[in-house]
């Protein structure tokens, strides 16, 4: 909260900041190579020795609000590409009020919910707390209790913003980009005002981004494997299966019913969707 505190108060949004949002483990790490890729496509036309080879998307795409009180890691090159998780309306105001983009990412709250709650177990093993059971994990994420607040609030947040203004916030949803990547490729360039040539799309430049940033490529990394980001956390906790449709393994009955009706009390007349 300390650093989110002095992250609202001093950071300076610029008009050309790129900024990919995300609820926890809706596909950030996935959306963050792919925004990186299409950005630096100029600088690194060679795929050999392509920074996402050799470091995890965290890095590249580096949250802000773990940047302060530091504030020693902000990228030096333009535009910045950054990351966070925090709540629309939590955000500096100077990122709602410039021309900065954002591009948001969500998935459906079932698979967000199994995602989370393997991940956030290996989270609590590094700071020494027992593992939660899906049972109590589950009942904290219907009561809206996990890390950025409750998952409906945080995708409405963005959600309805990008309503109003459709030209700062691109909403894009983990199951749409897994089912035709090559779309939101293309769509996530233009965008950004990095749309591809007619030359590059002849020449394999989209389906070279896609591959680069496949979950299957990016798992097998070494960087990926045994590296670290954050607080001693290894990036290969990024990468854990990356399926639709997961959490059927999961769920009892009971369960199912209840976060189906939280999801139509919640999300309904909004016209956001899972
Ligand atoms: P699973 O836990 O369901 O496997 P985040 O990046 O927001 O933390 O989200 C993590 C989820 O995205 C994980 O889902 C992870 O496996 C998946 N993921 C990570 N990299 C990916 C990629 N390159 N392509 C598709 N999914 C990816």
């Amino acid at each position: 909260m300390k650093e989110i505190n002095i992250f609202q108060k001093q950071f300076q949004a610029k008009d050309n900041d790129i900024i990919v949002a995300s609820f926890p483990k809706s596909g950030t790490t996935w959306l963050k190579a792919i925004a990186f890729a299409i950005v630096n496509r100029q600088c690194f036309s060679s795929i050999h020795n392509h920074p996402l080879l050799s470091s995890n998307p965290h890095q590249l795409v580096p949250y802000i609000e773990f940047m302060y009180p530091a504030n020693s890691h902000f990228p030096t090159t333009e535009p910045r590409l950054l990351g966070t998780h925090i709540p629309f309306p939590s955000l500096s105001k100077s990122i709602i009020d410039s021309n900065c983009k954002i591009i948001y990412i969500c998935r459906n709250p079932f698979d967000t919910f199994i995602s989370a709650w393997h991940f956030f177990n290996k989270v609590r093993q590094y700071c020494s707390s027992s593992a939660l059971t899906i049972e109590e994990a589950f009942e904290m994420y219907c009561n809206g209790i996990i890390e950025f607040g409750p998952w409906w609030s945080h995708m409405l947040g963005y959600w309805k913003e990008s309503i109003v203004r459709p030209n700062k916030i691109l909403i894009l949803k983990y199951e749409d980009i897994k089912e035709n990547v090559n779309l939101y490729v293309k769509r996530v360039a233009e965008f950004l005002d990095f749309p591809f040539t007619q030359e590059e799309e002849s020449n394999g430049v989209i389906e070279s981004i896609i591959r680069l940033c496949s979950f299957e490529k990016m798992k097998d990394l070494e960087v990926n494997k045994s590296g670290i980001v954050y607080d001693g956390l290894e990036n290969k906790h990024y990468f854990r299966k990356a399926e639709i449709g997961g959490w059927v393994n999961y769920f009892s009955p009971s369960m199912t019913e209840k976060l189906s009706k939280i999801m139509e009390e919640k999300l309904s007349g909004s016209g956001l969707s899972f």
